[in-house]
């Protein structure tokens, strides 16, 4: 919950303020059509007033794919824990009722995981039957699907910051509105995809016992190819990993919660 007063005044509308409404996730499958290069310009200028900040678009098929195969592997340590799990599954709104009484995480049909997937979703929204989805080797469809997203993009990208005080990620959250914000005037789909960030942020913060030694093992492995494709600095967090291209009309939207103005 946040006050905010709002005044009358002068200001020209910010060019991206239209686009605030506009901005969403979009899961659909891209067609990976390459990006325009003034597109990546505009994407990079977008970052200008947030000194500190830079982002790395990926655009070459065969790093592309090189990502592809790193998400698949982050995100079957997603799916193989039951914390991670089960903190997905409370996000989802299984039915269009909880949808709009919760006003938050996203309705089902905004997974654009089609009718079959929708199923699976519900099979193993509990961890018991998930964990043996797992033992079969069949939850594997999940980062499948995940590291296909990311062979459909046009570009990956990697918006990071230097430094890593609270500080910092409070800027890099508002890099980033301005980024998605300008990728939705370009009429580009964005999807974030931030499991790879949040390992890594937590491995980065003396946490990495928080995963198991069979996963540190993966992490490990990964980090290298990462570190090499986004061009990361010792000095940088990460703040958000995510997908670009042209996909298709979103099935569904998230909801917003009621806002209450007054005008002062
Ligand atoms: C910090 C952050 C991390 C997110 N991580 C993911 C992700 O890993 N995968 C994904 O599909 N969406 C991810 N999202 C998208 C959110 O699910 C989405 O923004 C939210 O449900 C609201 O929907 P909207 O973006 O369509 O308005 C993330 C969003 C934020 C702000």
């Amino acid at each position: 919950m946040a006050d905010i007063n709002l005044f009358p005044c002068d200001k020209k509308e910010n060019p991206l303020q239209r686009f605030i409404w506009e901005r969403h996730t979009n899961r659909t499958q891209f067609n990976k059509i390459p990006l325009a290069q003034k597109d990546l310009n505009q994407i990079s200028k977008s970052l200008f007033s947030f000194p500190g900040t830079s982002v790395s678009l990926i655009t070459k098929k065969e790093h592309i794919n090189k990502i592809a195969r790193l998400v698949y592997e982050v995100d079957r340590i997603r799916t193989e824990r039951r914390d991670l799990h089960e903190h997905l599954m409370q996000m989802i709104c299984f039915t269009d009722e909880v949808s709009r009484l919760k006003r938050n995480g996203f309705p089902i049909k905004n997974l654009e995981a089609g009718f079959g997937g929708e199923l699976f979703l519900k099979f193993c929204r509990p961890w018991v039957m998930m964990n043996l989805i797992n033992k079969t080797g069949m939850g594997k469809i999940i980062p499948y699907m995940a590291s296909q997203g990311i062979r459909q993009a046009s570009a990956v990208g990697l918006l990071k910051i230097n430094g890593n005080s609270i500080k910092n990620f409070i800027v890099g959250g508002q890099a980033l509105e301005r980024l998605w914000l300008t990728c939705t005037r370009l009429g580009l789909s964005f999807q974030p995809m931030t499991a790879v960030t949040l390992f890594r942020h937590r491995w980065e913060i003396g946490l990495k016992n928080d995963f198991s030694l069979a996963h540190q093992q993966i992490l490990g492995k990964i980090w290298p190819l990462y570190e090499y494709l986004f061009e990361i600095n010792s000095n940088e967090s990460h703040i958000m990993l995510f997908r670009l291209g042209y996909g298709g009309k979103v099935s569904c939207r998230t909801l917003r919660k009621d806002i209450k103005i007054n005008m002062l």
